[in-house]
C-alpha cells in the first residue's frame, strides 16, 4: 500500500499500530502547537506504507525501551502533523505521557475484551443501539455514537461522559447512505482516535408492506440504509483498521453487522426489510472473506423482535399500535393483545433485549477464530440450519 492525497487520515492508523500491545493501540489524537517528543520520518521517503511502518517501529519501539515511557507527543517530518498518544481519550488530548510498563494483568472477564477500545455504533441514539452503547461503555469502551439524530447521539454521549467523568463518548451526525457523510464521519475518528477496533453497523430502518402495494421510494429507503449503508461504512472502516494492521499483521479488529432474524427467514408483507437484512449476511460473507488479509473480522448478529425498544412499544407509532389498528393480529383488541402474540411465537417466550445481543458482540469480539458468521440470537424463534 501507499500513502494516498489522503495522508493526513491515513497516518494516525498506522501509529496506532505502533502502539498495539496484544489487543488494541493507544488512543492517536489530532494535536497542534505541542512539543514533539519524536519525530517519524519523512513518509514520502518510503516506497510503502509497509516499509514506513517498518522503520517507524524501530525508532518508535527504541524510544519506549530506553525510557519506560511512550512519547507524549509524535510528529510527522515534512508533514506539519503532530499526534497525543494516550491510553484513553482524555489522556491522549493531554498528551503529557503515557508509561510503557505494563500495569494490570490482562482479565478473563469477557467484557473486557472491548475495555480501553475505540467503538463506534451506527444508529446509537435510540433502540438496540443505544443499548449497545451503554452496554460498551459500561465494559470500559470508548464509543462513537454515530447517528442521524445528531441531537440524540449528542444528548446520549454528554450524559454519559458526565457519568463517567471522563470522555468515554463523542456524538457524530452521520447519514449512513451518503458516501460523503461516513469519509467524513471515519475522517473524524482518524483525527480523534486515529482509528477504530469494533465497528457496529446498526443503523436501520424498516417500512412493512405487501409486495403489491409496497411504493417503490420505501423498498429503495429501506435498501440503501440496511444494506447499502452497511456497505458504505465498511468500505471507509476497513481501509482504517487495515492500517492499524500494517505494523504488527497481528491486529484484530471487528465489523459486526445488526442484521435481523429476519435475514435467516423472509418475513411476510415484510420482504424490503428482510430482503435487504439477508443481503447483509451476504455481505457479511463476502467482506470475511477479503478482509481476513487484514486481520478484519466480519460478522453479524441477528436478533429477534426487540420488544421493548422504540420500534415496536412507541406509544403513537410503534409496530404494537400499527399492528392494531390494521388487524394485522386477529382477536387483539389492546396493544398487550398484539405484545402477547408477538411473545407467543417465541419458545423462549420474550422479546430479545440489548444484554442478549452484547453477549453476541462480546463473544464475537473475543473469538478469534471466526470470521463471516451470523449468530442468531432470537430465543429459539429461528434456527439454523
Ligand atoms: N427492533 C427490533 O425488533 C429489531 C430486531 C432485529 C434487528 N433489528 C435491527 O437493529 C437495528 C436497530 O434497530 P432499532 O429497533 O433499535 O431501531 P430504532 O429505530 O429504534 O433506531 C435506529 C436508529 O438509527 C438511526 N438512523 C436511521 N437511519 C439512519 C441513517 N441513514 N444514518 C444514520 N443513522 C440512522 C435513527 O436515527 C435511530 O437512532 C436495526 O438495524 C434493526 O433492523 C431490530
Amino acid at each position: 500500500m501507499t500513502f494516498t492525497d489522503r495522508i493526513v487520515v491515513e497516518i494516525p492508523p498506522v501509529l496506532r499500530g505502533l502502539t498495539f500491545d496484544g489487543q488494541k493501540g493507544l488512543v492517536v489524537h489530532q494535536t497542534e502547537g505541542k512539543k514533539v517528543d519524536l519525530t517519524l520520518a519523512d513518509p514520502s521517503k518510503f516506497s510503502s506504507i509497509e516499509d514506513a511502518a517498518k522503520a517507524w517501529q524501530t525508532v518508535f519501539d527504541a524510544y519506549k525501551k530506553e525510557r519506560s515511557l511512550y512519547p507524549a507527543v509524535v510528529g510527522i517530518e515534512s508533514q506539519d502533523l503532530q499526534y497525543g498518544l494516550g491510553t484513553n481519550y482524555d489522556e491522549a488530548c493531554r498528551a503529557e505521557g503515557v508509561s510503557a510498563i505494563p500495569t494490570l494483568p490482562p482479565s478473563t472477564n469477557r467484557g473486557d475484551v472491548v475495555r480501553d477500545k475505540i467503538t463506534l455504533v451506527t444508529g446509537g441514539a435510540q433502540g438496540f443501539g443505544e443499548g449497545i452503547v451503554r452496554s460498551l461503555v459500561e465494559q470500559g469502551a470508548f464509543v462513537f455514537i454515530a447517528d442521524m439524530n445528531g441531537d440524540g447521539a449528542k444528548a446520549l454521549a454528554d450524559k454519559l461522559n458526565y457519568e463517567a467523568c471522563i470522555t468515554v463518548a463523542k456524538s457524530i451526525s452521520v447519514n449512513v447512505t451518503d458516501e460523503a457523510s461516513v469519509e467524513a464521519m471515519m475522517d473524524e475518528v482518524a483525527r480523534e482516535t486515529g482509528g477504530l477496533d469494533v465497528f457496529v453497523s446498526n443503523a436501520g430502518v424498516l417500512r412493512a408492506g405487501s409486495v403489491k402495494s409496497l411504493a417503490l421510494k420505501d423498498f429503495q429507503f429501506v435498501t440503501s440504509v440496511d444494506y447499502t449503508g452497511f456497505f458504505i461504512c465498511t468500505k471507509f472502516a476497513s481501509i482504517q483498521m487495515a492500517l492499524q494492521n500494517i505494523a504488527s499483521q497481528i491486529y484484530f479488529t471487528d465489523i459486526i453487522a445488526i442484521s435481523s432474524k429476519s435475514g435467516l427467514e423472509g418475513s411476510n408483507k415484510n420482504g424490503a426489510y428482510a430482503g435487504a437484512k439477508f443481503g447483509v449476511i451476504g455481505l457479511t460473507q463476502s467482506f470475511a472473506l477479503e478482509l481476513v488479509v487484514d486481520n478484519i473480522k466480519v460478522n453479524a448478529i441477528c436478533p429477534g423482535n426487540f420488544l421493548d425498544g422504540p420500534l415496536w412499544s412507541d406509544p403513537k407509532r410503534g409496530l404494537f399500535v400499527q399492528y392494531l389498528e390494521a388487524g394485522k393480529v386477529p382477536g387483539a383488541k389492546t396493544v398487550a393483545d398484539v405484545r402477547r402474540f408477538y411473545e407467543s411465537k417465541v419458545p423462549m417466550n420474550r422479546g430479545c433485549r440489548t444484554e442478549d445481543v452484547m453477549k453476541a458482540l462480546l463473544y464475537i469480539v473475543e473469538q478469534t477464530y471466526e470470521t463471516g458468521q451470523a449468530v442468531p440470537v432470537t430465543g429459539g424463534q429461528v434456527m439454523l440450519n
